[in-house]
This record gives C-alpha cells, sequence and structure tokens, in this order.
C-alpha cells in the first residue's frame, strides 16, 4: 500500500479524522502553550514605569467612574496613520499596572495615550468644564462639576493596598502614606512634598487645577491626563521619525 492509499483509512472513517484531527490540534497547542509555562513573563521590562502616585490613582478612578473609555482609546497601534498622529505604538509595559486597563474599544474622540505634556493644565480645566469652548463642533460632554467636588481621599490607602494585593510594587510606606501623598502633590511648597517625591521620584508635584487647597476631582483627573505615555523616554525615537 502506497501512503496515499493508507490515506483512505481516514477518509472513509470520520471517528478516525475526527481523532486524528483532535491529535493534531492538541500537538500544535502544546508548541504554543508549553513555553509560556517557562516565561516568568510575557511583558518586556521598560525603563520608566512606575505605578500611579495616589492623586493619579483617584483621577484614573474618576476616569473609569466618568465612562471616559467609552469614547476615547489608550492603545495606539502599530500601524503608520496611528503612529504619526499619536506617537510611538503602546508599549505592553505602559499598561501593566493598569487594573483594569484602559484601552477601550471606541475612538468617538481621539486616542489618549500620549496626551499627558501635549496641553497646559489650564487648556485641560477648560476643555473639561466646556469642551465647546475649545473645539465648538465637539460631541465631548462637559464635566464641571470636577472642579467643585473634593476627592475623597478616605479610602485611597485601602485601594493601594488592594493594588499592592494584585501585584502592582507598593512599598507599605507608600500605602501608609496614600492619603497624605494625595494632598502633598497639588501642593508642592508643603512640606509633606518632599517626602512624596522621594516616595515617587519621578512624580510632579503641582497644583493642576489652578485652585489652591485641598486637592478636587479636576486636580485628580488632571494628574492623571498629565502623567499619560510619559513615562517612558521617546525622544531619540521621535527626533529619528519626526514626530513630536
Ligand atoms: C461622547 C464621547 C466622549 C466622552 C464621554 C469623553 N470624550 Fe473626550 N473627546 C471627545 C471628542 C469627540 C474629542 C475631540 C474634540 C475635543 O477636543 O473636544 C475629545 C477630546 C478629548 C481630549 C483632547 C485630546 C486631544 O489629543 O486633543 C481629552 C484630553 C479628552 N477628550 C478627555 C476626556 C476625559 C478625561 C473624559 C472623561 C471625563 C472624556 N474625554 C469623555 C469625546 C468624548
Amino acid at each position: 500500500m502506497s501512503v496515499w492509499t493508507r490515506h483512505q483509512i481516514f477518509e472513509k472513517n470520520s471517528i478516525i479524522l475526527l481523532i486524528g484531527i483532535l491529535l493534531v490540534v492538541a500537538i500544535g497547542g502544546l508548541v504554543e502553550i508549553t513555553p509560556l509555562f517557562y516565561l516568568k513573563s510575557t511583558i518586556e521590562k521598560v525603563d520608566g514605569i512606575r505605578p500611579y502616585t495616589p492623586l493619579e490613582l483617584a483621577g484614573r478612578n474618576i476616569y473609569v467612574r466618568e465612562g471616559c473609555y467609552l469614547c476615547h482609546s489608550q492603545m495606539i497601534r502599530p500601524l503608520r496613520d496611528e503612529v504619526e498622529r499619536y506617537g510611538h505604538y503602546s508599549l505592553a509595559a505602559e499598561s501593566m499596572y493598569d487594573h483594569p486597563f484602559q484601552w477601550g474599544s471606541k475612538r468617538t474622540g481621539p486616542d489618549l495615550a500620549r496626551v499627558g505634556a501635549k496641553y497646559s493644565d489650564e487648556w485641560h480645566v477648560t476643555h473639561l468644564r466646556n469642551p465647546r469652548s475649545i473645539v465648538p463642533q465637539s460631541v465631548m460632554p462637559g464635566y464641571p462639576f470636577l472642579a467643585s467636588n473634593e476627592v475623597d481621599a478616605s479610602q485611597i490607602g485601602d485601594h493601594l493596598r488592594t493594588q499592592q494585593i494584585i501585584g502592582v510594587p507598593y512599598t507599605d510606606d507608600q500605602v501608609q502614606n496614600a492619603a497624605a501623598d494625595l494632598k502633598a502633590q497639588v501642593d508642592p511648597d508643603s512640606p509633606g512634598a518632599d517626602a512624596f517625591l522621594k516616595r515617587y521620584p519621578k512624580a510632579v508635584a503641582r497644583n493642576f487645577d489652578g485652585k489652591p487647597g485641598n486637592p478636587t476631582e479636576m486636580d485628580a483627573l488632571i494628574a492623571y491626563l498629565q502623567m499619560l505615555g510619559t513615562l517612558v523616554d521617546f525622544t531619540l525615537y521621535n527626533e529619528k521619525a519626526n514626530l513630536r
């Protein structure tokens, strides 16, 4: 019997064909899956990535609460038009401390993965209060109430602790001082600001909403928006690719 006639066994008996298919697919699956069990992580380490400060984390919660992700993605795909418009495509490491991630699936508005440092804080305050005062055709809703709501700092420590449990590398020191750090970030001249910057060396302490006093939800949301996409240094890449 030649090889070809032996193949008739499969072609004439559907059960044997089915078993054959299962066997081949199982081998293919194992070849794909087994290496993953021996890798410590599928996310490459990238310099500059750090966990969010308490204020940024509070801002991120407001971003989720207000459903900004329903209109904005945070995921630049490695396609030419996206990279030319938004900058370097998103790296896995850039959302490794995001629980839950904010990649999104809808772009009514532009992608926000690298919106940090693109505009001034005042621009964001004006835009978030009433987007049409800056972009007359905008369909984005206004969020004027953020400016008068103080951030609820009572649970931020527990929030950091929860993130710590699910793998974000917050230190116990950071967890214990979360409420103080949340306030210190908007008050760079306060005594707490130095301690805050020691705990979060690359973070920026400044007043984001332009109003002194306790942090408002506007402060928190802008602190979050202004750090998006700024952790990894892409200057060399941008110069070469002629991007901003
Ligand atoms: C109904 C859809 C919608 C929702 C919800 C929405 N946006 Fe927008 N957003 C837009 C559109 C459309 C634009 C572009 C026009 C403009 O700048 O207003 C935009 C623009 C922006 C920009 C400027 C981006 C750039 O690169 O120019 C920022 C920042 C922004 N939105 C933040 C937010 C935040 C934060 C929230 C949640 C509090 C939010 N948006 C909710 C639709 C939306």
